[in-house]
């Protein structure tokens, strides 16, 4: 691996413990303006001393968070669909290499849909997009997307995690589901999972604790972080899951502690 892809990679995954809590703000580019999400920039500035990275689009990158703030980004190029296709996730290149490079990132992020009857397409363009980024010493994050009627169960997730790894990502982003061992064990690149739906703050620590009990490098987590109640305090207590190996309920106490200690 060249100098330039292993210093790229080690501002994702901290060197120190090889744990990451990568901020995913990128729902805008199927979802518009996601509830939390309006001003984009209001929420997120203050999240960005616990994250280790920002995950986005680069318009969003662009209009909301001002060049000189010190965060490693993860730039989304795949996209295509709106929520309002029942083709969602039907996803093909929207960003090119050159301009990740302009954008000054540490990765990019590209959706494969498996299973889907447009999969070929989407996992066409990620193999295009990891020749370029590779080329480049810039690593491509897998979103293994579900799609609305697909399971989420450790079979899939394996599968589908497994296949992004030898078509050659360098970080998986999946789902936590029963069984995770088995999806990470069977992964050969570092795996972080995904918060999905908003859930109450405890579920989602408990969540975060099991991945990373179950070998997850950490989470791209999103709704569950910028939509809950306190958001500075939800990263809070996810950074203490992912990097100070809290348990989910000293987490949560964590939480409540911060919440109210009144941002
Ligand atoms: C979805 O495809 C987006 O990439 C989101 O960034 C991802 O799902 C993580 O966000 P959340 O934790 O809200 O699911």
């Amino acid at each position: 691996m060249d100098w330039g892809m292993k210093n790229r990679l080690s501002k994702i995954i901290r060197p120190e413990d090889g744990r990451t809590v990568m901020l995913a703000v990128d729902h805008g580019y199927f979802l518009g303006p996601t509830t939390g999400l309006e001003n984009l920039g209001k929420t997120v500035i203050p999240l960005l001393p616990y994250a280790d990275t920002l995950m986005l689009t680069r318009g969003a990158l662009r209009y909301y968070i001002p060049p000189e703030t010190d965060i490693p980004i993860v730039l989304r190029v795949s996209g295509g669909t709106s929520i309002l296709n029942k083709n969602l996730l039907h996803e093909g290149i929207i960003t090119s290499i050159e301009e990740a490079i302009r954008l000054n990132v540490v990765g990019v992020a590209f959706s494969i849909l498996v299973g889907a009857e447009f999969e070929r397409d989407t996992i066409l363009a990620f193999t295009q997009v990891v020749d370029e980024a590779e080329r480049y010493g810039i690593p491509v994050v897998a979103v293994t997307a579900v799609g609305r009627e697909m399971s989420k169960d450790a079979k899939y997730l394996s599968l589908a995690s497994r296949m992004a790894a030898e078509l050659g990502a360098r970080i998986v982003k999946t789902y936590y589901c029963e069984d995770f061992e088995k999806v990470v064990d069977t992964c050969p690149v570092p795996i972080v999972i995904a918060g999905g739906k908003k859930i109450p703050e405890k579920d989602a620590l408990e969540m975060t604790y099991n991945a990373i009990q179950a070998g997850a490098v950490g989470v791209d987590m999103g709704r569950n972080i910028f939509q809950s109640e306190s958001p500075v305090a939800m990263i809070k207590a996810v950074r203490a899951v992912v990097h100070e190996n809290y348990t989910a309920e000293e987490a949560y106490q964590l939480f409540e502690e911060e919440k109210s200690g009144g941002e």
